[in-house]
C-alpha cells in the first residue's frame, strides 16, 4: 500500500478497496504515514465521499486500531447506550441514564468532552464535586454491572486512530463530512461494547448537520455501520435551532437534568428524555414495547426511583449528588426583552458560543473550563414575552462578562408579533 497512491485514486474519485483503506488508517495509527498525507486523503474524501463499503471498511479499521470491550458477555446482559451528535444545552444523557438504570436496564457510556460551542458530558459531570469521570475498563465493567450505570471518560486504548484522526480534521476543516463522522461516532460505539445503541442527530443552526435531509443522510449512515457490526441502532433527529431545554453551562445543565429526572424539567428536554429512554428499554432485553419502555420511563420518573438511581450513579464514581453542592456564580444577571410579542427565534451556535465567552467552553483543546458559568433561557421560540420582561439569565464570574453575554443574548433573539409555528423536539426517527 503506498499512500500517496490512495490519495491520487481518492482525489480522482475512484473506489479505494477496502483492504487497502484498512491498511492506511491502520499505519497512520501506528505512526507510520504522516499527518500530511492523512490531511490530504481527509481532504481528498471530504469532495469525493466514500461509497458505503469504503465507509464500513474505514470504522472497521478505526475498531480495530485499539482495544475492543464486550460489555454484553461480561454482563450476560444486553447493555444499551446512547450518543447525541452534539449540540447546545444537551444534557440528555445525564437524565436519561438514571431512568434507564431505574427500570433495570444496564447503561454503560463513554462520553466526550465539549469543543467549539458545543458542550460535552464529562465536563458537566465534573461540576459536580469529587465526581470522577476517569475509570479503568474494569471499574467501568464493574459499576456497570453493580450500580447498573457508568458514564466515563474514553480510555486512551479505545480507538486510538479516532482521536488522532479527529485531531488533523478539526484543523484542516475536514469534520464535516458523512462518512468521516458516521465511522468516528460508530467505531467508538462498536468498541465500547453496547448491544444497542440510540443515535440522537442534531439538526439546526447549532449542529453539524443544518438540515434535516442531510441528517438523515448521516442517521441512515451510521445505523447501516451498526447493523454490519452486529448492533441494534435507532436514530432520533432532534431541534438544535435552539438551545435543549433552558440550561446552557455544565453546572446548571447538570441541575436541569436532576429537575428533569424528578419531573420538573423543561417540557422539550423532558419529551426527548422520556423519547429516548422508551427507544433504549425497547431495544434492552426487557421485552418491551416501545409504548410499554415510555410508560416505565415516566413511572420511574414519578416513583422517584430514577432519582435514586442517579443519587446512587453519582456516589459510585465519587461525586455529590446533593444538588446544593454543584457550583454556583457569583453574578446572575437578567437580560429583557427589548419588546413585547413572541419569541420568533434564539440561536442554538450564538447561545452557545456565549456561553464559550463566559467561560462555560474552550476555545482550545486544553483550555480549563468554569463550571459554574452558562445561561438560563428563559423565553424560547413560541413563548409569549411582555415588554421588560426577563429573556434570559446571565451566570457570570464578573460583571463585564455578564453584560458581554447580554449583549450576545439579544443578537441570537428575535421578537416578533406572530405567534410562530410549534416545531416539534423530535423531528424523526429512523430505524
Ligand atoms: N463527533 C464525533 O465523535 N466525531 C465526529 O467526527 C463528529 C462528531
Amino acid at each position: 500500500m503506498r499512500a500517496a497512491e490512495l490519495i491520487e485514486r481518492k482525489r480522482d474519485g475512484l473506489e479505494l478497496d477496502g483492504a487497502d483503506l484498512a491498511e492506511l488508517i491502520l499505519s497512520y495509527a501506528r505512526g507510520e504515514v504522516p499527518d500530511y498525507q492523512l490531511a490530504a486523503f481527509c481532504m481528498a474524501v471530504y469532495f469525493q465521499g466514500l461509497s458505503s463499503a469504503e465507509t464500513f471498511a474505514l470504522t472497521d479499521a478505526m475498531v480495530r486500531s485499539g482495544d475492543t470491550i464486550d460489555l454484553g458477555a461480561a454482563l450476560g446482559r444486553r447493555v444499551v447506550d446512547k450518543h447525541s451528535t452534539g449540540g447546545v444545552g444537551d444534557k440528555t444523557t445525564l437524565a436519561v441514564g438514571p431512568i434507564v438504570a431505574a427500570c433495570g436496564v444496564p447503561f454503560g457510556k463513554m462520553s466526550g468532552r465539549g469543543l467549539g460551542h458545543t458542550g460535552g458530558t464529562l465536563d458537566k459531570l465534573e461540576s459536580i464535586p469529587g465526581f470522577r469521570v476517569e475509570l479503568t475498563t474494569d471499574a467501568f465493567v464493574d459499576q456497570v454491572r453493580e450500580v447498573g450505570l457508568a458514564i466515563v471518560g474514553q480510555t486512551a486504548d479505545l480507538v486510538p486512530a479516532d482521536k488522532q484522526l479527529y485531531g488533523l480534521r478539526d484543523v484542516t476543516a475536514t469534520v464535516d463530512n458523512v462518512s468521516l463522522i458516521a465511522a468516528s461516532i460508530m467505531s467508538k460505539k462498536i468498541a465500547a461494547g453496547a448491544d444497542a445503541i440510540v443515535l440522537d442527530v442534531k439538526v439546526g443552526d447549532g449542529a453539524f448537520m443544518k438540515s434535516l435531509p442531510d441528517a438523515q443522510v448521516l442517521a441512515e449512515t451510521m445505523i447501516a455501520l451498526g447493523r454490519r457490526a452486529d448492533r441494534d441502532v435507532v436514530a432520533v433527529l432532534t431541534d438544535m435551532d435552539q438551545p435543549l431545554g433552558q440550561a446552557v453551562g455544565n453546572a446548571l445543565e447538570v441541575r436541569e437534568a436532576l429537575a428533569t429526572v424528578r419531573g420538573n424539567g423543561p417540557s422539550d428536554l423532558t419529551e426527548l428524555v422520556l423519547d429516548s429512554a422508551a427507544h433504549l428499554l425497547a431495544l434492552s432485553d426487557l421485552g418491551v414495547s416501545r409504548a410499554e419502555g415510555r410508560r416505565r420511563a415516566e413511572e420511574a420518573v414519578a416513583d422517584g426511583s430514577a432519582h435514586a438511581a442517579y443519587e446512587r450513579w453519582v456516589r459510585a464514581q465519587g461525586g455529590d449528588p446533593d444538588e446544593a453542592a454543584l457550583p454556583k456564580a457569583p453574578v446572575i444577571r437578567e437580560v429583557f426583552a427589548p419588546r413585547g410579542g413572541y419569541v420568533q427565534r434564539l440561536g442554538a451556535l450564538p447561545v452557545g458560543l456565549a456561553t464559550v465567552h463566559l467561560g462555560g467552553g474552550r476555545r482550545e483543546k486544553d483550555d480549563a473550563i468554569d463550571h459554574a458559568v452558562g445561561i438560563v433561557c428563559l423565553k424560547k421560540r413560541g413563548d409569549a414575552v411582555h415588554d421588560g420582561e426577563p429573556l434570559a439569565e446571565i451566570h457570570a464570574r464578573d460583571e463585564a462578562s455578564a453584560a458581554a453575554a447580554a449583549v450576545e443574548v439579544l443578537a441570537a433573539s428575535d421578537g416578533g408579533d406572530d405567534e410562530p409555528r410549534a416545531r416539534p423536539i423530535v423531528l424523526d426517527t429512523i430505524g
